[in-house]
C-alpha cells in the first residue's frame, strides 16, 4: 500500500463492527480526518465503497470478533499496513431482548462471546503491541446499560457491566505504559441496533410480558425515531480520543445523562439509607485499609 504522508503525523485505528451504526460512522469520520484506518467487518464487502474513497489510508479485513484466528489476522493486517496500531474500538455488538428466565444458556453464551469475550481477547491480541509502543488507546463500546439495568434486557445489560467492570480494572493495570482506556456509554441512537442487531430470547414465558415484550414494542417503536445521531457520536469519540487527557467514560446522549444521573443518584441514597449497617460489620480492632 501506497501510504501517503498523513501516516507520519495521523492515527491507526482499528475498529470492529464498521458495516453499519456507530462503526461505519466512526469509520468515515477517522478517514475523512485524515487518519488510517483497518476497517472490520464480517463482511468487508460491505466496506468496499468506503475504502475505495480513501485507498492510501484504509484497509477493509474480515473480522467476526468470536473468531480467535480472524483477530490475530486483523492485528496482523494492522501492523503489516500501517505499521501500528494506536486506537483500537471495540464497538461490534447486538442486544438481546428477554428476561432472565426466557434466555436459554445459548443465548447467553452467544451475547458475551460478542459483546464481552469478542472485546476481551481482541483487546488480549493488541496489548503487547501497545506495551511495546508505549501508547494506544482502547476505546470500548459499553452503553447507558453498562451502569443501568433494564428489565427484559438482563442478559444484554450484564455483558455491559462486564465491559464497564473489566475496562475500569484494565486502566489501572495499563496506565503506566501509556495506555489509555475509555467507555463510551451511549443512550438510544439511529443505528441497526433497534432493527436487524436485537435479537430476542429463545423461549417466551407470559408472565414476563409486561417487561419483555414491553421492551421489545418500546425498541421497536423508537427504531428511526433515537434521538442520537451516530455522526455527531463520531466526532465525540474522535474529540476523547484526540484530548490530552482523555476521559475513563463518555456518555453520549441527553437520554444517557438522565439515566446515569438517577442511577448515580440513586446508588448514594441506597448507600446513605443503609451506612450504619455498611459499617457495622467489621472486627472492631480492624484498621481501614485502601486499596
Ligand atoms: N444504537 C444504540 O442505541 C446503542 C446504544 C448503546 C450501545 N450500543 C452499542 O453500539 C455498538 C454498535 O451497535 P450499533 O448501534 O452501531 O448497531 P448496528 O448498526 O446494528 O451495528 C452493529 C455492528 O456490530 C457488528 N457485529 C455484530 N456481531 C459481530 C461479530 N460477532 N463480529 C463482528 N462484528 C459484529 C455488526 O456487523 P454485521 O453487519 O456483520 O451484523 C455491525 O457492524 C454495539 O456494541 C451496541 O451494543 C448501541
Amino acid at each position: 500500500m501506497n501510504l501517503d504522508k498523513n501516516r507520519l503525523t495521523s492515527k491507526v485505528w482499528l475498529i470492529t463492527g464498521c458495516s453499519t451504526g456507530f462503526g461505519r460512522a466512526l469509520a468515515e469520520a477517522v478517514l475523512k480526518k485524515g487518519n488510517c484506518l483497518l476497517a472490520t467487518a464480517r463482511k468487508p464487502e460491505q466496506l468496499r465503497a468506503l475504502i475505495d474513497q480513501y485507498p492510501n489510508t484504509a484497509k477493509a479485513v474480515r473480522l467476526d470478533v468470536t473468531l480467535s484466528q480472524e483477530r490475530q489476522a486483523a492485528v496482523d493486517a494492522a501492523i503489516q499496513t500501517f505499521g501500528r496500531i494506536d486506537v483500537l474500538v471495540n464497538n461490534a455488538g447486538y442486544g438481546l431482548i428477554g428476561a432472565l428466565e426466557e434466555v436459554s444458556d445459548s443465548d447467553i453464551r452467544q451475547a458475551f462471546e460478542t459483546n464481552f469475550f469478542g472485546a476481551v481477547h481482541l483487546t488480549q491480541t493488541v496489548l503487547p503491541l501497545m506495551r511495546q509502543q508505549g501508547r494506544g488507546h482502547i476505546v470500548n463500546m459499553s452503553s447507558t446499560a453498562g451502569l443501568v439495568g433494564f428489565g427484559g434486557s438482563s442478559i444484554y445489560c450484564a455483558t455491559k457491566f462486564a465491559v464497564e467492570g473489566m475496562s475500569e480494572a484494565l486502566a489501572k493495570e495499563v496506565e503506566s505504559f501509556g495506555i489509555k482506556i475509555t467507555l463510551i456509554e451511549p443512550g438510544a441512537f439511529r443505528t441497526n441496533f433497534n432493527g436487524r442487531s436485537l435479537s430476542t430470547a429463545e423461549q417466551v414465558v407470559n408472565a414476563y410480558d409486561s417487561v419483555s415484550r414491553a421492551s421489545l414494542q418500546w425498541f421497536k417503536d423508537m427504531d428511526g425515531q433515537q434521538p442520537g445521531n451516530p455522526a455527531k457520536a463520531a466526532q465525540a469519540i474522535i474529540q476523547a480520543v484526540e484530548s490530552p487527557n482523555p476521559p475513563m467514560r463518555l456518555a453520549l446522549g441527553t437520554d444517557a445523562m438522565s439515566l446515569i444521573q438517577d442511577k448515580l443518584e440513586s446508588v448514594k441514597t441506597g448507600l446513605e439509607d443503609w451506612q450504619q449497617v455498611t459499617v457495622s460489620t467489621d472486627y472492631a480492632d480492624s484498621q481501614a485499609i485502601a486499596r
